[in-house]
Order: C-alpha cells, then structure tokens, then sequence
C-alpha cells in the first residue's frame, strides 16, 4: 500500500441494525485550530451548526458562513440527492450535535453518515475538491466471478458518474442498477457535494473509484466517503425507493473498515 497513506484508525463494523438512517460512518477533527478565542469560535460554531441544520434539509444543501476575523467559520451540509427531507433533517440534526461532542473546540471537521455530510471550518473550502481524508468501507464477502462482476461495476459506475457530474441540475447524484447475474443484481451510488463545479466532482469521483483495486477488489460491497464525494455499490438495494429485501440483505452483511489521512 502507499507509504503516503498514514493509517489512522481500524474498526471492525457487524451491522445488526435495519435503522441505517442514524448510522454515524466517521468523523475527522483537527487538533490545531487557529484561533484567538476559544468561546467566541465555539459560538460561532454553533451558530453557524443552528442555520445550517434550519436550512439545509428543504433542498438537502447549503453552505453558509458565521463571524469574522480568525474566528470566522465556513460550513457545508448536504444530503444524499435521494433521501426525503424528513430522513434529512434528522441526520443533519444528529451529525451537528455530534461534531460537537466528537470535536469540541475544534475546526476543520468532517463528519460523515448514511444519509447526510457535514463540514466546517476556519478555511472557505467551497467549491475545491477535498480528497485528504478517506474513509472506505467493504464488505468482507468476495464476489464469485470477478471477471464478470468488475466489468459490470466499471460500466455501471462510469454511467452514474456521467450522471451526477451535471451539476447543479443533477444535485450531485448519480445511481443505477445492473444485471450480474439471474440471481443478483448490482445497485450502486455517487455524490457530489453540491458547491462543486462538474470537473471538481468529476475529480473527486475519479479518485474515489481509483480506490477500489485498493480497498475494493472483487467484494460485494464497499464504500468511499471523502469531503467531497461518496461512491457505494452492492449487491441489494439500498438507495432509495428501497424494497423490503434490502433490509433483510443488509442485516447479513458485514463489513471492515478504515480510515486513511493523505496530507
Ligand atoms: C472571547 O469571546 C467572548 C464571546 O464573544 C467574549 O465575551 C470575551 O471577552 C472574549 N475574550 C477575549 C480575551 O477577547
Ligand atoms: C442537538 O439535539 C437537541 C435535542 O435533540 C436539539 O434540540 C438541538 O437543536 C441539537 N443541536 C444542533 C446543533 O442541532
Ligand atoms: C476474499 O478473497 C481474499 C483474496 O483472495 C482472501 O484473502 C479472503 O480471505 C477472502 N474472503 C473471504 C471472506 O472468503
């Protein structure tokens, strides 16, 4: 693997849970948060969290920006283009309160869930393509014919990545299914974070499918979350509309995980 890499953290994920919505994937926060007064950050955190939660769930996107000077914070939250307006209210709500608790007087944070992205920080990063931290996920389970599979998942994802890159009309989304076989069918997802302009979610896509010889070779699954995009395929639905078997699917399958800092 790439020296480059610096390897921060390991887990082992047993999903046992059909409630995805709520399902927290990682978070980031940066230690050296430049600033001249801890309380006057942290309230303009808040304030910045307060109206990006109000008003980011009716379009599932908003950038916005609170305070000045060196405390002045710039925030990005957004939601998957196909979950509902009430899923993502909630999950913006949760990933607020829980950037607070997992990275308290901080900036620069990331804070990834199923449904929903957030991220703020003392820097205006809006509109640049953010691929410093990664966060992958696959599913330990090998698929039969990698040679049948990879050539089914290279066209359906170059389908969907054409897709979302009509920013803004394609609100950052692009999603499909395939036919592997009688018995199986492949769905897979991409996301754009919506400040993007088509050739930064192009890159952003780029680098994260350039990940799956790494951290995806012929699984069943997997995912990449970065700041500024989100690639997932399986082999059950799990977009939505979903049907009831994707559940049922889910519950068996399990997964490993981890998370890469590349400077
Ligand atoms: C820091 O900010 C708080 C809140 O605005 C303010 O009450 C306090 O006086 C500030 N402290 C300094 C040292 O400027
Ligand atoms: C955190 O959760 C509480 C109660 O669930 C809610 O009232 C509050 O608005 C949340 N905080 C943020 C920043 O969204
Ligand atoms: C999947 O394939 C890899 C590489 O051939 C192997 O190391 C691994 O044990 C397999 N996983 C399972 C669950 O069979």
């Amino acid at each position: 693997m790439n020296q480059m890499y610096k390897f921060l953290l390991t887990v082992l994920w047993l999903y046992i849970s059909t409630s995805e919505s709520a399902e927290l994937y990682a978070s980031s926060c940066n230690d050296d948060t430049k600033t001249d007064n801890t309380t006057q950050l942290s309230r303009n955190i808040d304030a910045l969290l307060h109206g990006l939660v109000q008003g980011a769930a009716q379009k599932g996107f908003l950038t916005a920006s609170y305070g000045n000077g060196v405390n002045q914070i710039y925030g990005l939250a957004q939601c998957r283009a196909d979950v509902s307006g009430s899923d993502c209210s909630v999950c913006l709500r949760d990933a607020a309160n829980q950037s607070r608790k997992l990275c308290p007087n901080q900036a620069d944070v990331r804070i990834w869930y199923d449904y929903c992205f957030l991220k703020y920080d003392t820097a205006k990063f809006f509109g640049q393509v953010d691929t410093s931290y990664g966060v992958f996920f696959w599913n330990v389970a090998n698929v039969t014919d990698p040679d049948v599979f990879n050539k089914k998942l290279s066209t359906l994802v170059d389908q969907i990545k054409s897709e979302a890159v009509k920013l803004p009309g394609s609100r950052g989304l692009g999603k499909g299914e395939t036919e592997i076989s009688a018995f199986e069918t492949l769905y897979a997802l991409v996301q754009c974070t919506r400040d993007l302009s088509p050739i930064n979610c192009a890159q952003c896509l780029s680098v994260a499918i350039g990940n799956f010889g790494t951290y995806c070779n012929d699984k069943k699954g997997c995912r990449v979350l970065y700041g500024s995009c989100y690639v997932r395929y399986e082999l059950y639905p799990f977009f939505f509309p979903l049907d009831a078997q994707g559940s049922l699917a889910y519950n068996a399958a399990k997964y490993e995980s981890v998370k890469v800092y590349k400077p």
